[in-house]
């Protein structure tokens, strides 16, 4: 398999990511993190149609939900981002093969409600593993404060100076994700890629440094930013302009885009034989 682009720590395949995954060994990742397109008719400027019928849609979406599952290693984390219209269905076919563990709730800002519905507010950050996780590190938050005059917003009660000096811990609510949408922090004009602090929280929540992470839907590059800066390795997937990858990685990695990874890419797929049992048991199984 040839990459598109390699770090020490990582490979970006250009490709479909229901083709490769499809020809991946079984329980290589550690973690899973998928942005996946939402189906939206959005233009994300490279050529993808993003506007097919629902029940397509939805088949595909199953279709790699149960690559990805296969792909986990036992305890390995799976996680989703969605509108909740769709994380709905997601954790439906997740739920057949996984352990739901949470759905976090991602502050949206900037929507407009449409017809009888209620104003929408948050994202959903589906989180499944495969049986109970290999891996949970309990993460912390600063004490927020007000944007306007720097002091904290809650007084927690007069216990204030009972909490841990590290911070809060991390709730299942997350209120400092909004998208990315001024164009100078934008990779890719016309692309909300994610806060990095989203994939990045979803690989130190479930990884240790070495894990190995799938980002099936490159995007613009955030998950694979986030674990070059934490020390895992990675694999990345982009169907389309994969360019926008290389040169985001290129402005933050102070060295390491176009070295070798220091880990054997084939040894990640199936072989000829390999996949020819693969094949069998999918007739059989
Ligand atoms: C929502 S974006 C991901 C954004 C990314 N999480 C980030 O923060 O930069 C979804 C991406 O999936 C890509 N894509 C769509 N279908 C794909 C497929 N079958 N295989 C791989 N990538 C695909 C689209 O081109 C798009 O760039």
């Amino acid at each position: 398999m040839d990459a598109y682009l390699t770090t020490p720590h990582g490979a970006l395949f250009a490709g479909d990511c229901l083709k490769l995954m499809a020809v991946m060994k079984p329980q290589i990742f550690d973690c899973i993190f998928a942005d996946p397109p939402f189906n939206l008719g959005k233009d994300y400027g490279n050529g993808f149609n993003d506007q097919v019928g629902q029940a397509e849609y939805l088949d595909w979406c199953q279709h790699w939900i149960n690559e990805g599952a296969r792909l986990l290693k036992p305890g390995g984390a799976f996680f989703i981002y969605a509108l909740p219209e769709l994380a709905v269905k997601f954790a439906h076919f997740m739920s057949e093969r996984l352990t739901f563990r949470h759905w976090i709730a991602l502050t949206m800002k900037g929507t407009y409600s449409r017809g009888r519905k209620l104003y929408p507010a948050h994202y959903a950050l589906l989180y499944f593993t495969r049986g109970e996780p290999k891996t949970f590190n309990r993460l912390r938050v600063p004490v927020p404060t007000c944007r306007h005059c720097g002091k904290e917003i809650k007084d927690y009660g007069g216990h204030r100076d009972k909490l841990n000096p590290r911070g809060l811990n991390l709730t299942d609510f997350w209120e400092d994700t909004s998208p990315n949408r001024h164009k100078r922090y934008k990779v890719r004009p016309g692309v909300n890629e994610l806060k990095l602090m989203i994939p990045e929280r979803a690989i130190l929540i479930s990884t240790d440094p070495g894990d190995f992470i799938l980002d099936p839907f490159g995007g613009g590059g955030s998950t694979y930013q986030a674990a070059e800066f934490n020390h895992r390795r990675w694999i990345g997937i982009e169907l389309y302009d994969c360019a926008h990858i290389r040169m985001r990685l290129e402005e933050n990695l102070f060295f390491g885009v176009g070295q070798p990874p220091t880990f054997n890419v084939n040894d990640l797929f199936l072989t000829n034989e390999d996949y020819k049992d693969h094949l069998l048991q999918r007739v059989t199984g």
